[in-house]
């Protein structure tokens, strides 16, 4: 089907300027086979919208594979807000775009559900609820079940430790060398628990405010070149290019950023150097697992951060997988993939 279509193979792509805001909306909902698309908003700067537009192509298709990883009853959806360079929003202008945003989503009937994403926050997600009722993770005080973040970041400890099991034979990271791409909302948090766990970690973020007490921080150049055991990207997507890879001094990689790979290629070359690396659609799946768990399927909040840990046993299955099949771990996602969805 897709080659018919030249490549293209998604559901629904809404693609249109903000009544209010004037600002481009991109709205990609890849699958509904298994259920309504779910997908958070990122507000981003891009060199013009229709990167925005191929970001939001990417991350939607890779929400459809996470869901189906995770066994949710859920397709892939994303919004990408993609702003022009120097655009700088004021309070009214940011509120005018998240009400056209709710907008968007109302005229896609229930196929799509939003959350949170890179750049955007639970005000941002309030302001999108006063136009349409489909929307995730809203804060408990306004009835939701809470920002995926700290989920999210649970799942990605678990993915560390089941990493670290495999490479260095245990799942404790203390001692353990972690560089950290992207000090945010998950990739704080990550850092902050594995001091707290006793790693050694240095961390990098474009953002020069961004800290957390116990890392050390340099620039996110120089962190690639650390000779450290596990690189953890929680950035941006496709950090890992094969100029980065070459570059990388350490045994494995594991992190929350989605679409790190810049190109499948690079999951071989990655094999080549002897460097582990964890699919970020396995490793960041928490923040989905629990706020569908939560908010579709009335599970308790116990239960549902049982399921983001058993993220933990799913990196463990496809790492062995594909250690044993001499496979990439991408290959063995997407077997894994064709197992659970037949
Ligand atoms: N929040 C979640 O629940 C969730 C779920 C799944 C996947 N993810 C993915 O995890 C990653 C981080 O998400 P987040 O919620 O922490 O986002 P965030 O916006 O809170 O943090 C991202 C951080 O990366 C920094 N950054 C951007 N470009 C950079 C660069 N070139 N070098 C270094 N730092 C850079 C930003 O300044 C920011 O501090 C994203 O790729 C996101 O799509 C997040």
């Amino acid at each position: 089907m897709t080659d018919q279509l030249n490549g293209f193979d998604h559901e629904q792509v809404l693609i249109r300027r903000g009544g209010r805001s004037g600002l481009p909306i991109v709205v990609a909902v890849h699958s509904t086979a298994a259920g309504p698309a779910v997908g958070g908003c990122r507000l981003w700067t891009y060199p013009d919208w229709r990167a925005g537009l191929a970001d939001a192509l990417d991350l939607s298709a890779a929400m459809t594979v996470k869901c189906a990883v995770a066994g949710l009853p859920r397709g892939g959806g994303k919004t990408v807000l993609p702003l022009p360079p120097g655009l700088r929003l004021d309070a009214d202008r940011r509120r005018a775009l998240f009400l056209d945003v709710g907008d968007a989503v109302e005229d896609l009937g229930g196929r799509y559900f939003i959350g949170e994403d890179v750049g955007t926050t639970a005000p941002d997600l309030l302001t999108i609820a006063e136009r349409t009722g489909r929307v995730m993770g809203l804060p408990t005080e306004s009835g939701g079940v809470g920002e995926p973040a700290a989920p999210t970041a649970a799942g990605v400890l678990a993915a560390i430790g089941a990493t670290c099991e495999v490479v260095f034979g245990t799942a404790d990271p203390t001692g353990l060398r972690f560089a950290v791409h992207g000090l945010g909302q998950v990739g704080g948090r990550v850092a902050r628990r594995l001091v707290e766990r006793g790693a050694v970690v240095t961390a990098a973020d474009v953002d020069p405010t961004r800290h957390v007490p116990g890392v050390a921080t340099t620039d996110p150049d120089s962190l690639l070149d650390l000779d450290v055991d596990v690189l953890v990207p929680a950035s941006l997507g496709h950090l890992l290019t094969r100029e980065v890879v070459a570059r990388l001094r350490c045994r494995a990689v594991v992190g929350p950023a989605n679409n790190q790979l810049a190109d499948p290629s690079v999951g071989d070359l990655l094999v080549e150097r002897g460097i582990t690396w964890a699919p970020d659609v396995v490793v960041n799946g928490g923040g989905a697992v629990y706020v569908v768990l939560r908010e579709t399927a009335q599970v308790g909040h116990e239960e549902a951060m049982k399921r983001v840990d058993a993220i933990g046993d799913t990196v463990r299955e496809v790492l062995t997988a594909a250690a044993r099949t001499g496979s990439t771990p991408s290959a063995a996602v997407a077997d894994l993939v064709r197992r659970r969805t037949a």
